[in-house]
């Protein structure tokens, strides 16, 4: 693995390191202002979105000075759609409510997904965000019908959903991302429907928050089963650096995961496991002064490539997390959470109006050791940012 990683820091030495924004809590006004001047920007970008991505399929990345695109089955298909409801809950502008409308309907299928773990992301963050802004039934119907096939993945055995079928590396893996596809789960049954989703959904964080932390409060990536025997076979790190170290991404999934838990549950286990995530992030020697983590904690190539959807994710799940804390651990939340978001908005990681294929934020990292998704844009991060913005905005202003 070090040899691999060798090769890459070599390969990737080009790669842009961000330069170091003024790493101080912005004032209530700076914030307003901030918020107002990113969604006018984001509505701009996102037409050259739009105009580049074909109307049967999703804008997945911009790499090389071509727009990479992807079908509806790819993981990350609800987060354009998505991140169009957010910009529509805040511009009220019918022409992105148009394009957010144009999208569901080839997202729609995918209801039915049952080949991994993801319907979650794929469904809730879109038309979750359509039914909660536009109250419209069918958008309901479809989040039902997607927990139906999302349970279908549940393996007694393991106490936990599977994440993807079995290949030739791993038996059963269940990774850390999954956390996010329970919130689908949770608010099903919330509004009256099966409350099989709830207990499934709990059963399956508890047995994350056995089997996937270690002791200093990180996660790994892959916890991998043995369905017969209901036992772990091995803890490895998928996308992380190596198999001790700390993905970034899969630290703020974590987050954000066992935050929505809590607000689902109110049970404490799942605040102070989140607070204690938090820390974990907020404190960690290499996290940088603007906020925004390297795409590993602990890769060895430290300086080189940044991660802005870990930046974001965790930027939008520690606002959530400052609604649940004393105010002492509020203010460390929301501090951090608005000089996340203010690097974010800076031309550090923020594109050039009318660049970066129409994707709002740049730096983002996929995959770093198999070299897919570099330093580039990602739907993602752009979901998590403006979802973070219009946080910030409810909540802190
Ligand atoms: N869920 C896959 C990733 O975060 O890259």
């Amino acid at each position: 693995m070090t040899s691999t990683i060798g090769k890459w820091a070599t390969a990737l030495a080009f790669l842009v390191i961000p330069a170091a924004v003024h790493a101080q809590q912005p004032s209530k006004s700076d914030m307003r202002r901030l918020i107002d001047e990113n969604m006018r920007f984001a509505v701009k970008q996102y037409q050259v979105l739009k105009d580049s991505t074909p109307a049967d399929r999703m804008p997945r990345t911009f790499q090389q000075g071509r727009s990479v695109t992807s079908d509806t089955e790819w993981w990350c298909s609800g987060f354009y759609p998505g991140t169009l409801w957010y910009l529509y809950e805040y511009t009220k502008d019918p022409a992105v409510k148009a394009e957010a409308e144009r999208r569901l309907a080839i997202l729609e299928k995918e209801q039915r997904y049952t080949g991994n773990h993801d319907i979650g992301f794929m469904i809730y963050c879109s038309f979750g965000n359509a039914y909660r802004i536009t109250g419209d039934k069918r958008y309901k119907i479809i989040i039902d019908t997607a927990a139906v096939y999302q349970i279908t993945r549940y393996r007694p055995s393991i106490n936990s959903i599977q994440s993807w079928n079995r290949n030739k590396k791993l038996n059963c893996p269940v990774i850390i991302d999954n956390m996010m596809n329970l919130e689908q789960l949770l608010w099903v049954t919330q509004q009256g429907g099966n409350p099989r989703y709830r207990e499934i959904a709990l059963t399956h964080a508890n047995t994350t928050l056995q089997n996937h932390y270690r002791p200093d409060h990180s996660t790994f990536h892959i916890v991998d089963y043995d369905l017969d025997k209901g036992t772990v076979i091995q803890k490895v790190n998928g996308q992380g650096a190596h198999d001790t170290s700390a993905w970034s991404r899969g630290q703020a999934w974590g987050l954000y995961g066992f935050t929505m838990m809590y607000r689902f549950t109110k049970d404490a286990k799942y605040l102070n496991h989140a607070r204690n995530i938090a820390q974990f992030i907020l404190k960690h020697p290499n996290l940088p002064a603007d906020k925004i983590p390297y795409w590993d904690y602990n890769a060895p190539q430290i300086p080189t490539a940044r991660d802005a959807s870990a930046g974001a994710i965790a930027a939008s799940a520690l606002l959530e997390l400052g609604q649940y804390v004393d105010k002492k651990e509020k203010e460390q939340f929301v501090s951090a959470a608005g000089i996340m978001l203010q690097s974010l908005s800076s031309p550090a990681y923020r594109a050039k109006q009318g660049e970066n294929g129409g994707f709002i934020l740049q730096h983002c990292v996929g995959h770093f050791l198999a070299n897919s998704e570099v330093d580039v844009p990602l739907t993602y991060a752009d979901y998590y940012f403006l979802e973070g913005l219009l946080r910030y905005k409810k909540w802190y202003l």
